[in-house]
This record gives C-alpha cells, structure tokens and sequence, in this order.
C-alpha cells in the first residue's frame, strides 16, 4: 500500500506530539512536530535579542538556521544548527514567546517551505496548527484533537509535576488561553479545524484510545 500523511492540528497542549509519535511509530512513518521547528527558531531570536515583531530580521536569521528533526527509537531529538535543543525549547521563556514569531508571514512561508519538502514522500505524521488547512491541505487523513482547557492544564501541570518543575495550575491555563488566542487570531494560516478534519475530543480519553481511534480512521484509508 501507498504511504499517506497523517495531519493532527488542534490547540496547545491538546495531546497532538503524544499521539502523533506513537501512531507515526505504529506506521512506521516519520514524525514531523512542527512546533518544534517554530520553538527552535524562537530559542535563537531569544537568544540573540531580536525583537519579536522584527520580521524580516527574524525571517533572515531563519534563513541562517539549520533545524534538524531527529528520530532515534522511542526519542525525538531538535537540533538547531547542529546543537541539542531538545529540552530548551520547552522553556517557560520559549513557550510563552513563541507565538509571537510563529504569526509572522515571511517566518511562517520559509517554515512551510520545509514543511512540505519533509512531506512530499509522505510516510509522514505531521502536527501543528496549520497542517490540514495550509501545510498539506491534501494530507489523506486530518484529524483536530481538542480538549477543555481545563483539563490541558491539568496535564502539562502533572507533567510539569513528574520532571520535578514548579507548576501553577491557574498560570498554566492562562497561558495556554493566551497562546490559543494569538495562534487563532493571527492573520496567516490561524489555528483552525480543517473542514474535511476529523474532529476528536480527548478530555475524556487516554492517549491509547485517541491513537486508537487515528489508527482507525488511517486503516480505512490504507
Ligand atoms: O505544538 P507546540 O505547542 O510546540 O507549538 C508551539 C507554537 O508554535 C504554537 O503555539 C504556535 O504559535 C506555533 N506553531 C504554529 N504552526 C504550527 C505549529 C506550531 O504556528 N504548525
């Protein structure tokens, strides 16, 4: 059978780089997060102190940025200009910036760019905010994970929890609501259900059930 592309968009921290890596393993295709591209990005406009509404700055620097999705087994590795960046773009700092250089629309078409050269093969399980509407709108499975936002804070405060952080429930929840904000209200490929997506509400469901239910939906396809 022919490999196809799996799209999963939805809010933050609805579960997508989860699931997305345990369908992409099931099918033995290549996972693709592409918030991980965007956060490496942001990690060096950070660092080097351009300010976030400097555009064309930000898209010269991408321009100059080598970023490398690594699969090794069960761990996805990020690199960016062939340094580990793996657990520094889940900083509080990256986190809370980063969607002021993702609404960019000269950051976001060089991103895209790369996008779709990783997809073109297919075999891919790609996530983000734009995937079934803008960077493979043709993928052949779509899926929009959602959950109540109470209960995707709940989760990145247990997870928070577990590696040892510091975590406050109310503070995690309004920035995810802030961030869902400038990702849905920004004017290049916001953050929007695909209408052929197949919608899937996780608030009640364990990560098992929701690949369960994508593995489905690629079988039937298959
Ligand atoms: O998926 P993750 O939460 O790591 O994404 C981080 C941020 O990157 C998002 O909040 C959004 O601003 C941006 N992003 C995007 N388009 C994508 C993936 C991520 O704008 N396809």
């Amino acid at each position: 059978t022919n490999a196809i592309a799996v799209a999963i968009d939805g809010p933050a921290a609805a579960g997508k780089s989860t699931v997305a890596k345990i369908v992409a393993n099931e099918l033995g295709y290549i996972y693709i997060d592409t918030g991980a591209m965007y956060r490496a990005l942001t990690l060096k406009v950070l660092r080097k102190q351009i300010p976030l509404n400097e555009d064309k700055a930000i898209t010269n620097l991408l321009a100059n940025t080598d970023i490398q999705l690594k699969q090794s087994d069960s761990s996805q590795h990020v690199l960016m200009d062939e340094e580990d960046v793996t657990s520094a773009i889940r900083s509080e700092h990256v986190t809370n910036n980063v969607s002021y250089v993702a609404k960019h629309a000269i950051v976001r078409e060089e991103m895209v760019n790369r996008q779709r050269e990783l997809a073109r093969k297919r075999g891919v399980v790609m996530d983000g905010r734009d995937i079934g509407t803008h960077v493979i709108p043709d993928a052949e499975v779509k899926i929009f994970l959602k959950a109540t936002v109470e209960e995707r804070a709940r989760r990145r405060y247990e997870e928070n929890v577990q590696k040892g952080f510091a975590a406050d429930l109310e503070k995690l929840k309004e920035e995810i609501e802030q961030r869902d904000r400038i990702d849905s209200k920004r004017e290049v490929a916001p953050l929007v259900q695909a209408n052929d997506a197949i919608e899937l509400d996780t608030t009640d469901l364990s990560i098992n059930d929701v690949a369960a239910a994508i593995l489905e939906k690629v079988n039937k396809v298959l």
